[in-house]
């Protein structure tokens, strides 16, 4: 989604842009720009296509400066063409960009019409250009306090003035934004990882800040205006550019990569202990009677299969809410309740802002469960999980969903020791199972020949469901996304007992239906609901458990799973179904790694 990188320094800044923007890129934008004081003037370049098209038309226009600030930007206001993209201008004189969403951009537009300001792109940005412009009196730091006071909604931006030559100004509010610390330059981006190789000491900005970036430091203010001594912290992490290897697009690297990031990610240590969780846990834990689960997409899925280990194994009452419905309900909040907010990037708005309602309405015990240990939720939750699935690419997630299915699986089995539902035999036994998974992934992986040679026929086809139940139920949801996510094919997901009440309708030779059939309790059920679609002319593929005695057939095509994995089976069934969507997807040509539309880190509403 939206990336900004901004900086000030005494070379030729341009390059270090244009790199901060590649390694946005991943995120997923639909144009991008960049702008700098050029002799005293701010020029820009800017793109519908992508950063290596930047990339070519600053080199042919010779743009150079050492003050800039750089966008890749993510439709919402107005189409993604020229006009709209970042950075905008007011007046030739000022050039702002701008993550998030202005809720009352309408209303400052008007005011600002009145004062004779014309607009020139369909953007919410356009507005904060001009109101900052409006109340400069040649300081750009008190202008940028100034306005974002009259702002509403969630913004991260970062402005720059003709008469201000090294300086650059930043604010969030709800949106992401972190300061990188120099020698003699200084930088500011949306995310750290943008300013990989340009420096390793960070200040993560907190909400309702203001910054200001000069060639020998930085200065903060805080919401109310006041000085801020925010810490500054060495971020090591962020090494260079992710390489592809043997792999065609990096969802197929990140699928393989499945057995050593959850590896990674299972706890050293010989038992369950909350302090995993944090140095507080274990006092906390003992006294929660039931879990929130908050999240989005993949990761609600995840919190999903998540609830049935819960209650089956901790005995522990779990509600499971998308992020965006339960931020905008009113909600009955329990202060004994423990809320789970799930994130690969840590970053999603709709997740950030549901985890502030929960603790607004009293809810005091928090934890995140992530996969980038700096971001915003892990700072703002009280208890932490990190999952060690590594860098994230591919727009359609795959490690971080396994990973995360290890961290909760770990939080179920630490909460039935705590609660008392876990014996030392138990405790010892699941530790063995969750040790052996990634070699049981590496069978489940081996299956890609079978998989390709099903892809083939998906490819053709325009309507796909799925189905599963019980714990299976949400990685059949998790297949069908994975589907539809890049592969464009409409894919519905359903619980198998659920086929009778709607969906048989659709059956017939054109739509394939897709079963997760492990060996477990609803095994003889499952297979009941394989014959109903199988009796209506129904094409079913199945992955089916080796000992299921579910065989091909006509209408019935089955890939058998190595072996059975009891509880920890949805880690191993979803791989397959990650694996069809990918090769259904390269049989349809379709931009893997960045679908159309979609964005790796959503940070608006
Ligand atoms: C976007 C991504 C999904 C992801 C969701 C939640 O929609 O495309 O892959 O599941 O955001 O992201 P999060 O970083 O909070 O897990």
């Amino acid at each position: 989604m939206c990336g900004i990188v901004g900086a000030v320094a005494q070379r030729n800044i341009v390059p270090v842009l244009i790199e901060g923007l590649r390694r946005l890129e991943y995120r997923g934008y639909d144009s991008c720009g960049v702008a700098v004081l050029a002799n005293g003037e701010p020029r820009r370049a800017r793109s519908v296509a992508r950063v290596a098209d930047l990339d070519d038309q600053v080199r042919d226009t010779r743009l150079a400066g050492a003050t800039g600030i750089a966008h890749t930007r993510w439709a919402t206001h107005g189409a993604p063409v020229t006009d709209n993209a970042h950075p905008i201008f007011s007046r030739d004189t000022l050039a702002i960009v701008h993550n998030g969403i202005i809720e009352n951009y309408e209303t400052l537009g008007e005011v600002l019409r009145g004062k004779g300001y014309e607009f020139v792109s369909q953007t919410d940005t356009e507005v904060i250009a001009h109101l900052i412009h409006s109340l400069y009196r040649g300081d750009l730091f008190a202008a940028v306090r100034e306005a974002v006071q009259q702002l509403h909604g969630a913004y991260a931006i970062a402005v720059l003035h003709k008469d201000q030559p090294h300086t650059v100004v930043g604010a969030r509010q709800g949106s992401p934004l972190v300061v990188g610390l120099g020698d003699g330059e200084n930088f500011l981006a949306s995310d750290a990882l943008a300013l990989a190789g340009s420096t390793d000491r960070f200040i993560f900005l907190e909400e309702g800040d203001v910054c200001e970036l000069k060639l020998d430091g930085v200065r903060i203010a805080d919401r109310d205006g006041q000085p801020a001594q925010r810490d500054v912290r060495q971020v090591a992490a962020y090494g260079g550019a992710v390489e592809l290897g043997p792999y065609r697009h990096f969802m197929q690297k990140e699928i393989f990569e499945q057995p050593r990031a959850i590896s990674d990610t299972i706890p050293q240590a010989d038992g369950f202990d909350p302090s995993l969780f944090g140095e507080a846990a274990p006092k906390v834990f003992g006294k929660i009677d039931s879990l929130l689960i908050l999240a989005c997409g993949t990761s609600y899925y995840s919190g999903l299969t998540a609830k049935y280990w819960l209650e089956s194994i901790a005995k522990i009452p779990t509600q499971v809410e998308i992020a965006s419905e339960y931020r905008y309900r009113d909600s009955v909040p329990n202060p004994n309740a423990l809320v789970v907010v799930i994130s690969q990037s840590g970053e999603t708005a709709d997740t950030l802002a549901a985890l502030k309602h929960a603790q607004s309405l009293g809810h005091q015990h928090t934890l995140s469960v992530c996969n980038v240990g700096t971001s915003a939720m892990v700072r703002q939750t009280e208890f932490t999980f990190l999952t060690h699935a590594g860098r994230e690419i591919g727009v359609a997630s795959t490690k971080a969903f396994t990973t995360q299915l290890v961290a909760l699986f770990v939080l179920a089995l630490t909460l039935a020791k705590v609660r008392g539902h876990l014996s030392a035999a138990q405790e010892s036994n699941y530790l063995k199972q969750l040790r052996h998974l990634p070699a049981a992934l590496n069978s489940v992986l081996a299956l890609e020949p079978q998989i390709i040679a099903w892809s083939e026929e998906f490819s053709r086809k325009e309507n796909a469901l799925f189905l599963g139940r019980g714990l299976h139920y949400p990685i059949a949801l998790e297949g069908a996304l994975k589907l539809k996510e890049i592969s464009y094919i409409h894919a519905e997901a359903y619980p198998a007992g659920e086929l009778k009440h709607g969906p048989l309708a659709l059956v017939t030779e054109a739509m394939p239906v897709v079963t997760v059939a492990p060996n477990d309790a609803l095994l003889e059920k499952l297979k009941s609901n394989i014959q109903e679609v199988r009796a209506r002319g129904g094409q079913l593929y199945v992955f089916a458990d080796s000992d299921t005695r579910i065989v091909n057939a006509e209408g019935l095509h089955v890939i058998r799973m190595p072996e059975h994995y009891g509880l920890l089976s949805p880690i191993l069934h979803v791989v397959p179904l990650q694996l069809l969507a990918y090769h259904t997807a390269c049989a349809r040509g379709t931009d893997v790694d960045k679908p159309r539309n979609l964005a790796k880190s959503v940070t608006v509403e």
